[in-house]
């Protein structure tokens, strides 16, 4: 885990400026409805897991659009479990690495991936493996546009080394597709937004901290300041993001290991 996360605050900011949360919400809605979900209308006590839930910022709605199933939160952070607002909320302070529950219908991994410091694939082979069959995983991710434009243009002056390996949508559902699993890809045209990359507001530095690793814009050094100031200003930036389905199949009843 990076320590952008010991802190809940910059990613809350960020969660409640984009429309990604609504429309990830939608998503899972019309699913749901159209009957294309593992879990069905009139089902009862299935089970769904909020993979690195951080604030909470997708569990909230998971437990209105599920109410009569059980929604496990599971966050290694204590930042961001002390952000959470709601107090009736099932969450598991662990690392996924180290979770030992399966058998889940639902599983969402939401913007996760990137930050985990094991290795992907055996995270991904993880996340499979607790499914019962017939589930479903989503795992969002980030495309190359939209925020990671951002992180490029400012990368190559940054001191840190959190966007070194830094991966997008394709790296990781090629991994997904390495690894022989069923999957379908879909996308979500989200959008948050504009900065005024020269002069932002503090509201619009606190967006910035975030995307940038947490460092607060006062301590951008001037190239990376330089190099946000030379970004076209839109109106609204749009961060496409990826929705990488795994289904695992109703007769694959295997046992496989977890140890990652
Ligand atoms: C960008 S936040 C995403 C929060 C939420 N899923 C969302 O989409 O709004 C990433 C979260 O993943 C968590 N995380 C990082 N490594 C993890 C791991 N190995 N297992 C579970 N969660 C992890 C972090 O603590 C952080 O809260």
């Amino acid at each position: 885990m990076t320590s952008i996360f010991v802190d809940g605050n910059p990613y809350r900011f960020y969660a409640s400026a984009t429309n990604e949360k609504s429309f990830l919400e939608q998503k899972v809605i019309s699913q749901y409805y159209a009957g294309s979900l593992p879990i069905k209308l009139g089902d009862k006590n299935k089970r769904v897991l909020d993979l690195g839930s951080g604030t909470g910022a997708n569990t909230w709605w998971l437990r209105e659009v599920f109410p009569d199933h059980t929604i496990i939160a599971l966050e290694p952070s204590i930042g961001q479990i002390d952000q959470v607002d709601f107090l009736d909320y099932k969450i598991y302070n662990s690392s996924f690495e180290e979770f030992d529950q399966k058998n889940f219908e639902f599983i969402l991994c939401s913007h996760v991936l990137q930050y985990i410091n094991t290795n992907p694939k055996k995270f991904i082979q993880k996340i499979y493996d607790s499914l019962v069959p017939g589930g479903e995983a989503w795992i969002i991710q980030q495309t190359q546009y939209g925020l990671n434009e951002i992180i490029q243009q400012v990368k190559p002056h940054l001191k840190n080394n959190l966007f070194d390996d830094w991966l997008l949508f394709n790296d990781y559902a090629l991994l997904v597709d390495n690894l022989k699993l069923p999957y379908e890809t879909d996308i979500m045209h989200t959008s948050i937004q504009g900065i005024d990359y020269k002069n932002p507001t503090n509201a619009q530095k606190k967006i910035l901290k975030f995307i940038l690793g947490g460092i607060p814009y006062k301590n951008l050094p001037s190239e990376a300041r330089d190099a946000l100031g030379k970004l076209p200003i839109q109106k609204r930036i749009y961060h496409p993001n990826g929705i990488i389905k795994i289904k695992r199949p109703e007769n694959d009843s295997r046992i496989i290991s977890n140890n990652i």
